[in-house]
């Protein structure tokens, strides 16, 4: 998974040879798990068809703010358009348009989106060298630029006119690299490390049978997904799940036992910036493992259980710069003992549930919450799905870290 990934991308293609590449660019963006949709100058359709992308994005391509041979026509708003995208990426950017874009012109639908688009606007160029290197195509550039929008440099190479210099549109890889860059280089969590615990612990009785809970590993995996999506670097120690987690900013450390999940986090607490304890860590383990499976027999039979590291515990007490947040699931007393956790652990924050409450808890795909600051205050949320839960405490977690 991608930073791109669920985002909603606007592809508006104008009319230079590089226009045969944005088949390329919009594959690359679906792949990466974005939705796209194109717009297109009329002119641009004379180097690649509506078709092509209309199929490869699997959306409609417009060219006009309405198709003149559908006697149904329907107006196709430009304003909605630009309100839809997350981002707009006008690749590849002839001079003229960029011109056009610089001085307001608003003659064609794609310029008209451009106008009132409110997200972020990248503009990949693409003319001969010449075009390039002009005293207005620079204006052109640092006016576009100085009105926010962000300049994808074009590449050196042999040009379509057989000339060799600067023009070349950069090419759909370095394209889908540079947006994705320029999104995590502006996230609230980049460059910060977060550690996460998540999942059940087994706790072996011998070499078939363990001691363990119904833990899905969800909500922590939904976490280390919303901490990548903000930026961060994510350690994720994760307890046995049969849940995958695919991020590239998620590094997963499978863990089996408490004792694994202690020392792994033992190992990468010193240098996070925030730590999560999501993980259902079983309490207590078998004093003895048996090396051999233990035989039934017609008498009772009995464990004796010692107790596991309380590895939230313990970062609390080694805390230096973290910010440190813990979860309590709790039946009964909820809020007080919730309250008793966060002081003796020494948190920051502590994500409550109740298995009183329908729908939350460890199993489900829903969670329902509150959230305990250090001052005691809480903040109660709705029923919501775990992704969802996920962003509240990341939105809670950088308003006290003040980011
Ligand atoms: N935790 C931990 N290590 C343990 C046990 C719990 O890191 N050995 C963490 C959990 O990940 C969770 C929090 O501590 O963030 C839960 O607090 P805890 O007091 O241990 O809750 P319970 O295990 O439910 O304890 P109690 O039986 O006292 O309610």
């Amino acid at each position: 998974m991608s930073v791109l990934s669920g985002k909603k991308i606007l592809i508006g293609v104008t009319a230079g040879i590089a226009a045969y590449k944005i088949a390329g660019l919009v594959r690359l963006f679906i792949k990466v798990g974005t939705e796209v949709k194109v717009v297109m100058t009329p002119a641009s359709k004379d180097f690649i068809t509506p078709l092509t992308l209309s199929t490869l994005s699997k959306n409609p391509v417009h060219s006009s703010f309405y198709d003149q041979e559908d006697e149904n026509a329907v107006w196709n708003n430009h304003v909605d358009l630009g309100l839809w995208a997350d981002f707009m990426i006008i690749a590849p950017a002839t001079a003229n348009t960029l011109s056009k874009m610089a001085t307001g012109n608003s003659d064609n639908l794609l310029l008209a989106t451009y106008l009132s688009a409110k997200c972020p606007v990248y503009f990949a160029p693409a003319m001969d060298l010449d075009m390039y290197k002009h005293p207005s195509t620079h204006e052109t550039f640092k006016k576009l630029q100085e009105f926010g929008n962000i300049m994808i440099p074009a590449e050196s190479g042999e040009l379509a006119s057989g000339l060799v210099g600067q023009g070349r549109m950069a090419e759909p890889e370095a394209i889908v690299d540079f947006v994705e860059k320029d999104i995590v280089s502006k996230l609230p969590l980049k460059g910060q490390r977060v550690l996460i615990t998540a999942g059940p612990t087994y706790e072996a009785i011998d070499p078939v049978r363990f001691i363990g809970n119904h833990s899905s590993g969800r909500m922590g995996i939904e976490l280390a997904c919303a901490a990548a999506n903000l930026g961060a670097q994510v350690d994720l120690i994760l307890g046995p799940s049969s849940l995958k987690v695919d991020h590239s900013f998620v590094n997963v450390i499978n863990v089996v036992s408490a004792k694994d999940m202690y020392h792994a986090v033992v190992s990468n607490y010193n240098n996070c910036d925030i730590a999560i304890a999501s993980a259902a860590v079983a309490d207590y383990r078998p004093k003895h493992v048996s090396d051999q499976k233990i035989k039934k027999a017609d008498t009772a039979f009995s464990i004796d259980l010692e107790r596991t590291q309380d590895i939230l515990k313990w970062m609390g007490v080694e805390k230096k710069n973290q910010f440190l947040v813990g979860f309590a699931l709790e039946t009964d007393n909820e809020e007080e003992n919730a309250k008793n956790k966060l002081k003796n652990k020494n948190l920051d924050l502590i994500v409550l549930n109740s298995l009183n409450d329908k729908g939350a808890g460890f199993k489900g795909k829903t969670n329902k919450v509150s959230l305990i600051n250090h001052k005691f205050e809480i903040k109660a949320f709705e029923l919501k799905t775990k992704a969802a839960v996920a962003q509240d405490i990341f939105n809670e977690i950088n308003t006290l870290r003040n980011v």
